[in-house]
């Protein structure tokens, strides 16, 4: 698949679609107005009878207009100029170019309206196309004999600047899209086909493509490790655990190195404190943390980011057997602290509690977790927020920063000290969990324990990795969200 960028009228260009994102303004944009005249003010008509009014995501198939080459010419409306970031600008790209590959081998151009580019440059547009190009056609259809979406033979995007940074703009886009692609993928697969062990071979075969460092540790070598709070959760499935330790050097030996954190249950059945059928039926998706972790460290590397970089990756399966972790075990993790096991789907940050100290070990300049941990959080902040939970209010900003420039949502969490005594245990150093408020909190001041002075930052991604409804912008399933934050943050490091 190609795709490329021209100058020529978008009117003369040769496609199955022309997709041409429109914002809603008093009067049409120059370029909008220049199709809309190829068309005899078709758009015009439409939008004057309230047909189509560019409301965000709202579409209409203008089919075999007379005076324009393609075949086809969809609007998809961007909504007023002011509030339409990137966010809603990707959304609306991504609804029209869905819209256009139900069938295999669509070619497709793409014009956004001036009034868009004003707010966004046409670099940071370009990219974004790109991107929405490489992820429309994939989804959740992994394991359907039909798919409902093909890959374009083709995509042209029409600009008007003439801009060398704009053909790189396209492969960053690209990247960064199949990024998403391969973290979607990773969450959708099943916990039969992705477990430890599979989850870190395709990790290992991906990083070697893209020229990172790989090390990976199986059960023997995690016992050696004294990773007890993991092996904890690990010892009730027939699936044994696996950290996979990938290493990224983009820049010099002098610049510190980032780690990424990422918790890979890959599936969680809650253990004997077992969930609900319908609590447990997305639990394939405990791994997104591991997966958005392994999706920025290839992105960082096909992008020739100038960091150097290591991605933690704790893969476990928490199941029941005659052999699970039970309600009152004590567990010794790896910085020798002691955990009494009050509820064994608390599970995420005992993996964590081991990686993390893997990774303070290694003596990693700061640290960024990603994990599934808490169903609190999500009733915090709904399900498009990541939680972030920092020690260090300086690499919480750039996190921050990170998402706003990749049009995902984070809000910063309260991480005051009077919620650790929370877990405090009668025959233990801690509790896995604290009482039923503040559960969210609870979790992050619990990991805190195991990274000492490091700086660092835990992300709470239950809500916005998984959509549990479909929209036009995207299926039900995994999202990858927030990897476009992560992607950010090391471009701007
Ligand atoms: N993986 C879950 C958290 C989760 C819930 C992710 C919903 C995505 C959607 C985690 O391991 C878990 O079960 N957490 C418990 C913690 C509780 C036992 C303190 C929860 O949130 O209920
Ligand atoms: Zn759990
Ligand atoms: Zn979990």
């Amino acid at each position: 698949m190609s795709i490329s960028l021209t100058w020529d009228s978008p009117s003369s260009v040769s496609a199955d679609w022309l997709i041409v994102a429109v914002a809603d303004t008093p009067l049409p944009s120059n370029n909008i107005q220049r199709i809309d005249d190829s068309l005899s003010g078709v758009i015009a008509a439409t939008i004057a009878r309230k047909d189509f009014e560019a409301k965000p995501q709202q579409q209409l198939t203008i089919f075999q207009g007379a005076g324009v080459h393609a075949t086809n010419v969809l609007l998809v409306g961007v909504g007023k100029p002011e509030d339409c970031g990137l966010r809603c600008l990707r959304r609306s790209l991504l609804a029209a170019l869905r819209s256009s590959c139900q069938t295999a081998e669509q070619s497709v151009a793409v014009v956004i309206d001036d009034a868009i580019l004003q707010s966004l440059t046409s670099v940071v547009a370009v990219e974004l196309a790109a991107d929405c190009v490489a992820t429309a056609p994939q989804g959740g259809d992994l394991y359907k004999t039909e798919r409902g979406r093909h890959p374009f033979a083709s995509a042209v995007l029409c600009v008007d600047a003439d801009s060398l940074e704009l053909n790189t703009a396209i492969t960053r886009g690209v990247f960064i899209g199949e990024a998403c692609n391969l973290v979607r993928e990773l969450v959708n697969r099943h916990p039969d086909d992705l477990y430890p062990e599979t989850f870190a071979a395709d990790a290992a075969v991906l990083a070697n493509t893209a020229g990172l460092e790989v090390v990976t540790l199986d059960e023997t070598q995690l016992k050696a490790e004294r990773m007890g709070a993991m092996l904890g959760v690990a010892k009730g499935s027939a699936r044994a655990p696996r950290l996979v330790k990938l290493t990224y050097r983009g820049g010099d030996a002098q610049q510190p190195m980032l780690a990424l954190v990422g918790k890979g249950v890959t599936f969680d059945s809650g253990g004997y404190s077992i969930k609900p059928t319908d609590g447990m039926i997305s639990m394939k998706a405990d791994m997104a943390g591991a997966a958005t972790a392994l999706g920025a460290i290839i992105a960082a590397a096909k992008l020739k980011l100038p960091v150097n970089l290591t991605a933690y990756l704790g893969l476990v399966e928490n199941m029941i057997s005659g052999n699970a972790y039970r309600l009152g075990d004590v567990l010794t993790a790896r910085n020798g602290t002691t955990i009494e096991v009050h509820n064994t789907d608390a599970e995420g940050r005992l993996v964590l509690a081991d990686v993390l100290a893997y990774a303070v070990d290694d003596g990693v300049d700061c640290i960024v977790d990603l994990a599934t941990l808490t169903g609190a959080c999500v009733v915090a902040l709904g399900e498009e927020l990541t939680g972030v939970f920092p020690n260090n209010q300086e690499l919480a900003d750039e996190l921050c920063a990170g998402a706003t420039a990749a049009g995902e949502f984070f809000w910063q969490m309260p991480m005051h000290d009077h919620f650790a005594p929370l877990l405090k245990s009668h025959f233990a150093d801690c509790k896995n969990v604290g009482p039923r408020w503040g559960g969210a909190i609870t979790a992050a001041k619990f990991l805190e324990k195991f990274v000492g002075k490091t700086p660092w930052v835990h992300l709470d991604i239950a809500g916005p990795s998984w959509a549990d409804s479909a929209t036009a912008w995207q299926d039900v399933g995994g999202t990858a969200d927030p990897v476009r934050s992560l992607i950010q943050w090391l471009r701007s490091r």
